[in-house]
């Protein structure tokens, strides 16, 4: 049985999950993060220049995005993994910027790239992976696997 299979995921047809590429800047990957949030004007070399710090601490930084049959951007993804201390060395994922552009949302990608950035944290040694959301969302993570698990504190520097 594939991953894929014993996860009960699928995409589209000619859809791809799959790592973020230095390449994606002219792909529509900025563009899917405006869904998000503010994004603000990335020139290129900036960009590279941060995919280059995310590919040199690959082992922390996991962006991942979905691709459609086009092979332009649909989705975004960012998987971190932190090591702790505590519960013997441990591990946990924390799973951050999930984006589908507009005009793709409803065909189950952010279900697919949430499964599959928490299958990543499992096999990467991680004993939960976790995540921040907004009340409209969480039913949305729960259709994910996720539970309610706590407050979110935040104390904020700057507001965007
Ligand atoms: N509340 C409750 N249920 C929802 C919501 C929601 N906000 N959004 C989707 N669902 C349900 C769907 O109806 C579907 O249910 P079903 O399986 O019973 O049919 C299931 O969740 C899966 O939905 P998908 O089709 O996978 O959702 P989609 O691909 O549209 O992605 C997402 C959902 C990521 C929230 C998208 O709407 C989006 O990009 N929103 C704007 C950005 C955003 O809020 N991102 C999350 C930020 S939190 C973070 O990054 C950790």
């Amino acid at each position: 049985m594939t991953q894929e299979q014993s996860n009960n995921l699928s995409l589209p047809e000619g859809y791809t999950f799959r790592k973020l590429k230095s390449t994606d800047y002219s792909n529509k990957y900025l563009e899917t993060l405006k869904v998000l949030t503010t994004v603000g004007t990335i020139s290129e070399e900036k960009f590279k220049k941060l995919f280059e710090e995310w590919s040199q601490n690959s082992h922390i930084y996991q962006p991942h995005v979905i691709t459609n049959n086009q092979g332009i951007i649909v989705s975004t993804g960012m998987l971190l993994l932190e090591s702790k201390l505590i519960h013997e060395c441990g591990k946990i994922g924390h799973i951050e910027d999930i984006s589908v552009a507009k005009e793709e949302q409803g065909k189950k990608l952010g279900n697919y790239m949430v499964k599959s950035l928490s299958k990543l944290a499992e096999e990467s040694g991680c004993y939960k992976v976790i995540l921040d959301c907004s009340d409209h969302n969480v039913g949305f993570y729960e259709k994910c696997g996720f539970q309610v698990g706590g407050v979110e504190m935040v104390h904020r520097f700057f507001q965007y």
